[in-house]
């Protein structure tokens, strides 16, 4: 059974089937929600959505530390190959199997900067992971998105959908129950949302909104859910 941690804002991890701890956009120093520490972070994989602060600003002190494997777009890829870290570049659309599943590349409509020492000149293509672990479940973190009618394409195909709910950057309440009709998925955890006033938003108004569409779990940091 895959358990999936919640860390704060947008930050997740799987701990999967096979042993193996994948992050998803380690942000954790500064990550109000995150009251650990990084060095006691585990991470096997790491996937980035998009070069953002909030979505990269500890990867590679992680993957250094670790030795983990980032997952990410050509771009922040080769950025950090040219660091010596290890890196499996993929791209929208486009899939990889892995020891613990099949990491698909899905489309995000956001902004795409890189704020990484010395990467602020380039940008890249946002993107979401939609993740179909080898023990069956499926789980698709969004990334910061606003609402795309291709999310109608993952309909039936998702377990637990990770959709940030914010407003102001990326989908707002709204939009994001509009999502979770077109995913039609079993689980949602809203994200990226109450870190900081700007993106204050009201879970459990959420949770009504989306009604029997799914079940909605608000999961508060540093708590899990079995999957
Ligand atoms: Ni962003
Ligand atoms: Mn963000």
């Amino acid at each position: 059974m895959a358990t999936l941690t919640f860390h704060g804002h947008s930050t997740f991890s799987l701990r999967t089937d096979e042993g193996l701890d994948v992050v998803i956009d380690p942000f954790f120093s500064d990550n109000p929600g995150f009251d650990g520490s990084l060095e006691d972070v585990a991470a096997d994989f790491i996937l980035l959505t998009h070069g953002h602060h909030d979505h990269v600003a500890d990867a590679i002190p992680l993957a250094e530390r670790t030795g983990a494997t980032i997952i990410a777009s050509y771009e922040i890829a080769s950025y950090m190959e040219k660091r010596g870290l290890s890196t499996s570049p993929q791209h929208i659309g486009g899939g990889v199997e892995y020891p613990f599943g099949y990491v698909k590349m899905t489309p995000a409509l956001h902004g795409g900067m890189v704020e990484l020492p010395d990467a602020e000149a380039f940008t890249t293509v946002p993107a979401g992971f939609l993740i179909q672990l080898k023990g069956g479940k499926s789980v698709y973190h969004a990334g910061d998105t606003a609402l795309l009618t291709d999310m109608q394409l993952l309909k039936g195909r998702v377990g637990v959908a990770i959709l940030p709910i914010g407003d102001r950057y990326t989908m707002g309440p709204d939009d994001a129950v509009r999502a979770v009709d077109f995913i039609e998925p079993d689980i949602v955890v809203p994200c990226h949302y109450d870190t900081w006033p700007p993106i204050a938003q009201d879970g459990d108004a959420f949770a009504s909104a989306v009604g029997t569409r799914a079940r909605v779990e608000l999961m508060a940091p540093g708590t899990s859910l079995e999957l």
